[in-house]
């Protein structure tokens, strides 16, 4: 039996790597994980309980009781749950405690996409195809925008380009499993790219790697 196929999608936020992820593992069937969203549940139990982020054992104790079932897509996906996601992100126990969940996603027959910040690097260094997504802040930011304007009309893009970049800061200065590129892994800047565009590089280089 050969080894599952595993995908590594990393990138900064807003970058198109969960779309991208979402359209490869439609094309290729194979099974998507977004892991942002088990450091968004950490990031928003946190808040719930009222318990410091910053504090590396009580962020390990709930990522290891997490309830994946019970969580609200919209209410994760609110900016300052992300927010508080990349605080939690830095601490190594706490990404110690997600890394086996994610590894054996990554088992499934036939194979998984995984999306993330240090997929390629740490979590699935041996994946058969990494790709790393970017794209200039303003285009992000302009993206990230357009999202939020349909349920806040008054969303600031000024203030959603300056929380971009403060957590991209800290997700790749961060010295545990920093946002960053494989060596490996093929560059896409999707800043002047649609998403049809973007998925087709994407899908390309994937079939390459796959049928090598
Ligand atoms: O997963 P990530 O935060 O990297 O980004 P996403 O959720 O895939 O994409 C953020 C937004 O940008 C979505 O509304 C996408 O439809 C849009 N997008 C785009 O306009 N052009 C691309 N090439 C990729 C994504
Ligand atoms: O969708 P977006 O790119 O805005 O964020 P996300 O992928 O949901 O990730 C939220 C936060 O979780 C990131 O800013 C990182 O701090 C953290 N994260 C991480 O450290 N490692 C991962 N593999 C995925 C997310």
């Amino acid at each position: 039996m050969p080894d599952a196929v595993v995908i590594a999608v990393d990138g900064p936020a807003a970058s198109g790597k969960g779309t991208i992820s979402k359209l490869l593992a439609q094309h290729f069937k194979l099974q998507h994980l977004d892991t942002g969203l088990l450091y968004r549940a950490v990031g928003l139990a946190m808040l719930q309980s009222g318990g410091d982020l910053d504090d590396p054992s009580a962020c390990e104790a709930v990522a290891k009781k997490l309830d994946l079932t019970a969580l609200d897509p919209d209410v994760l996906a609110q900016h300052h749950v992300g927010e508080a996601a990349s605080k939690v992100a830095v601490h190594p126990p706490l990404r110690a405690a997600l890394l086996e969940a994610q590894r054996s996603f990554a088992n499934v027959e036939p194979g998984a996409v995984l999306d993330g910040r240090d997929i390629g690097t740490v979590v699935c260094p041996g994946a058969q195809a990494k790709l790393f997504i970017t794209a200039s802040l303003e285009a992000r930011a302009k993206r990230r925008h357009a999202q939020a304007v349909q349920k806040d009309p008054s969303a600031s893009l000024e203030a959603i380009s300056a929380d971009l970049a403060k957590r991209d800061a800290r997700d790749a200065g961060r010295s545990n499993a920093p946002l960053a590129q494989a060596n490996d892994a093929l560059l896409l800047d999707t800043t002047n790219l649609g998403i049809d565009a973007a998925f087709e590089a994407a899908r390309a280089f994937v079939a390459s790697k796959l049928h090598a």
